[in-house]
């Protein structure tokens, strides 16, 4: 089968594209790694922002200006005004799909207070917003035909003279390396913080595989050092406790049972904050008591079950600890009007996309609206292009490649353990490219990263059977989270300031000079080149005001 659209990536943002893309005449299909149902759109609890009176242009102007002063000075104000003025209308969208938030006794959507907001302008369905919203963007997506090509690991794009021609994927279930032609591509991939294995909220498949396949196609990463490390996980198992629990009421409390830090702070601050706590060998809890089990039970049920199933611990009679984990990327491809690359008839949305709306530090419950607000431009985008040009030619000696190096991986046997490098990988980054980052930490994962990826190139199958092989995947996976990894390091290691989710101990402080992005480019396999690029928003401000003088 041949589609005029394709997308990749199963997450909110993906099926926002789908579903813009789709027509009752033309060919749509979402390509998914793996299961539809897990991707980390659907683990994304808390809410979604948004001012619901599109009349309201001061809360409006509150959000954007939230937003921005979260960012830290490297957003991009357009790009944040356009996400923050389409809110209502995309909350609509959502309501018209079938979406049921939560309602209060005269039937308008409820909305709670996330950290570093002005007014409570986030709209959840209790504390399972993510999940709920793509249970019912998939059942709108089948209702108009879109075709799920599920468990297909996109391998490479495919191009010719600068424009897509297609992806190039491996067929999970027999281990083919098949081509999927296409009019136009959209990237909705998800981030990368699922590197931080066993440190981080993120299924652990979210190795950044997408972004990878853009570095490989020539395109150009940005912010790669900003990574959110989210508050609150459960300390034994990375769950998500929800910043939902500490806008409904709860606290965080050392061992002493002392409150330290404002719950409803930006994470990065509150996340520092716990770390001085656990360096000052102090235990850090989420304390929901005082919340009784009824609002717990309404409010807060997927995390009263999680923390009963997972630790054993009641949270309306009991302390959850808890400590702040790998969550979200902000870093990402760059992207051009929002949603463009650099490749025509690629469109780029969601987390992997630098879509410059979060800066150094995203606020929760702005991630699903930009997934859904610049998801739907990109399936917009996506759809106009398709009508308006032909397929590309497909380069079969690039499949041939993909080809011989699945077949490589398969051709000779190896002692070495692919999943002992992606657990120390998780763990090295953790450590040293944490929420704490020094010189010297970072020195030390770069070279530990460079010399686990000369060990990723000498990894192969011991199982050689080729259908649904995990082994083979993981191997994949991995060499591109190496591959993302260095970029994270290098960008970090640039960054000689402190700003927002970015922390150099030798560095504590914010630095002027740094307001600017760094551009990351692999010029050849395994050779980065960093250059910083003013935020054009600064700029287009700084030669107004020169113009004017
Ligand atoms: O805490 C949360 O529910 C996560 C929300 C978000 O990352 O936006």
């Amino acid at each position: 089968m041949i589609y005029d659209v394709i997308i990749v990536g199963g997450g909110i943002s993906g099926l926002m594209a789908a579903i813009e893309a789709k027509t009752s005449s033309n060919k749509v299909a979402i390509i998914t790694k793996g299961n539809i149902f897990k991707s980390n759109s659907s683990m994304a609890c808390g809410g979604i922002n948004a001012v619901l009176d599109e009349k309201d242009n001061q809360k409006i102007q509150s959000h954007i200006e939230d937003t921005y002063k979260s960012s830290l000075g490297l957003a991009n104000l357009q790009n944040i005004t356009y996400m923050c003025n389409r809110a209502s209308k995309i909350i609509s969208k959502l309501k018209l799909y079938g979406v049921d938030f939560d309602k209060d006794e005269s039937g308008n959507i409820m909305q709670r207070p996330f950290g570093g907001g002005r007014h409570n302008r986030t709209c959840y369905v209790k504390d399972k917003t993510g999940s709920a919203i793509t249970q019912v963007l998939i059942k709108q997506a089948k209702r108009l035909g879109i075709t799920f090509l599920v468990n297909t690991f996109v391998l490479n794009l495919s191009t010719h003279k600068k424009r897509v021609s297609g992806v190039i994927a491996l067929r999970r279930v027999d281990s083919n390396v098949l081509v999927y032609p296409a009019k136009s591509v959209v990237f909705a991939g998800g981030g990368y913080a699922g590197i931080f294995r066993g440190n981080s909220t993120n299924a652990q498949d979210y190795t950044g595989d997408l972004t990878a396949v853009c570095l490989r196609a020539g395109l150009t990463l940005k912010d790669m050092e900003f990574i959110q490390f989210h508050p609150t996980g459960i300390k034994k198992t990375n769950y998500l406790v929800t910043e939902a629990a500490r806008a409904e009421g709860g606290y965080l409390v050392n061992e002493n049972n002392e409150r330290f830090v404002n719950e409803l702070d930006t994470r990065d601050k509150i996340a520092k904050a716990i770390i001085q706590q656990q360096n000052n060998h102090k235990k850090v809890y989420i304390d929901l008591r005082h919340l009784g089990l009824n609002k717990i039970q309404q409010k807060l049920p997927s995390l009263y079950n999680a923390a009963f199933n997972q630790v054993g611990i009641d949270i309306s009679k009991e302390l959850l600890q808890i400590k702040p984990v790998a969550h979200y990327s902000m870093g990402g491809v760059e992207v051009i009007n929002m949603v463009e690359s650099k490749i025509a008839g690629l469109f780029i949305c969601g987390e992997m996309a630098n879509t410059q709306v979060h800066g150094a530090n995203r606020l929760g419950g702005n991630s699903l609206l930009e997934a859904t607000v610049f998801g739907e431009l990109a399936g917009q985008k996506a759809l106009s292009y398709s009508c308006e040009n032909s397929f590309e030619i497909i380069n079969y000696n690039n499949v041939i490649k993909d080809i011989e190096m699945i077949d490589y991986i398969f051709s000779s046997d190896s002692s070495k353990n692919f999943n002992a490098i992606r657990v120390s990988l998780g763990n090295c980054m953790y450590e040293n490219v944490g929420i704490i980052r020094t010189e010297d930490s970072l020195i030390k994962a770069f070279d530990y990263i460079k010399y686990l990826r000369t060990q990723s190139y000498t990894l192969h199958c011991i199982n050689k059977e080729r259908r649904n092989n995990v082994e083979l995947t993981s191997i994949l996976e991995l060499r591109n989270a190496l591959e993302i990894s260095e970029a994270i390091i290098l960008s970090a290691n640039l960054r000689k300031e402190s700003r927002g989710s970015h922390f150099r101990e030798d560095y504590p402080s914010l630095d002027e000079y740094y307001n600017k992005h760094i551009l990351v480019n692999e010029i050849k396999k395994g050779f980065f080149k960093l250059e910083f690029e003013e935020n054009s928003f600064l700029s287009s401000i700084r030669s107004l005001l020169i113009n004017k003088n």
